[in-house]
């Protein structure tokens, strides 16, 4: 069994760390802001910080915001302390090109990088169920391996670094693109005077819907928007998409909008929502109440 560090616990680390400590390892914790940690994660061994976390141990797992969370947690501390032949994880939807960087950085040391984003949310974290898509050499991905499964349904190695991240961000591309399309689908629906259940009938069987469009329809429909993937975030994703896109010189002129819808949401104060509490915008835009 090995002794981890994991560093960021959030929504997504909590889960995940919950599933390692259930497959027998030994968890040391940090998170920036210390909180209280649900009953089933009390055998995490909290630190005080990223260096006491990380002293002596063989795996580093990494799960926090995005970029301006990884700069700090690496640049002023996991970097600073790491030793040689460490492997450290990064479950951070990111940038590509950061996660290279880091990999970069991580092999100077003598140690192993691997991005490993993931797919599924609150509740598949919770119960080992996440689809990992990592980047990372073959002899890195295979150290790995093992201990993604724990909280894993699904393991994918994409390819080299920066291959998990950018597979990460391909797959949000099709989640905000449905988000968006699915709020303006029902608001429409609202307007026109459709029987909502009549409506979602017609979603759960069709083969235009999807498990993301089954999710969440009746919880926007009755004005559930309790976050399981903060609505900020998905901001923070729409963005990178974009730079990614910029990069690459690929015009994204079907959803190169909703960036700014998840912008204005945000400026309306819903970023705390679920990422679908964009409907609740696209609603109020379209003269309906909230739900
Ligand atoms: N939730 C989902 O459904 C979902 C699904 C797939 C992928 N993801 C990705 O998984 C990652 C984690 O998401 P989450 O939902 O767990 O988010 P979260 O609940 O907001 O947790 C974010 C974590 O990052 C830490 N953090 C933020 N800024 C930091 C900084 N400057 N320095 C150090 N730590 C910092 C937070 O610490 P504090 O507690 O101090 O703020 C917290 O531990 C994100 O990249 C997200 O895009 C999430």
């Amino acid at each position: 069994m090995s002794e981890l560090a994991f560093i960021g616990l959030g929504t997504m680390g909590r889960g995940i760390v919950r599933n390692l400590l259930r497959a027998g390892h030994a968890v040391t914790g940090w998170n920036r802001t210390q909180r209280p940690l649900p009953a089933e994660l009390d055998r995490v061994d909290v630190a005080k910080s990223i260096a006491d976390a990380i002293r002596g141990k063989s795996v580093v797992w990494v799960c926090v915001t995005g970029p301006d969370a990884q700069r700090p947690v690496f640049d002023d501390a996991v970097l600073r302390d790491l030793g040689a032949d460490v492997l450290v994880i990064d479950s951070t939807t990111t940038d590509p090109e950061l996660s290279r960087r880091l990999a970069r950085a991580v092999a100077e040391r003598g140690s192993f990088y691997l991005d490993a984003p993931v797919f599924g949310s609150k509740a598949e974290a919770w119960d080992g169920r996440l689809d990992f898509v990592c980047g990372g050499t073959e002899a890195t991905f295979t150290r790995a391996e093992p201990l993604l499964r724990h909280a894993a349904a699904t393991v994918h190695h994409i390819g080299g670094s920066g291959a998990g991240a950018t597979m990460k961000l391909i797959g949000n591309l099709l989640v905000v693109a449905q988000l968006a399309s699915l709020g303006e689908a029902l608001a429409l629906a609202r307007r026109a005077g459709l029987d909502a259940e009549a409506l979602v009938r017609v979603l759960d069987v069709t083969d235009f819907s999807s498990g993301l469009i089954r999710g969440v329809s009746r919880a926007s429909l009755r004005g559930d928007f309790a976050p399981s993937f903060y609505l900020r975030h998905m901001l923070k994703d729409a963005r990178l998409i974009d730079d990614l896109a910029r990069r690459l010189g690929v015009p994204l002129p079907a959803t190169a909008g909703i960036g700014p819808l998840y912008q204005a949401a945000v400026n309306q104060g819903l970023g705390d929502l679920n990422a679908s509490g964009v409907h609740k915008l696209l609603f109020t835009m379209s003269g309906l109440d909230a739900a």
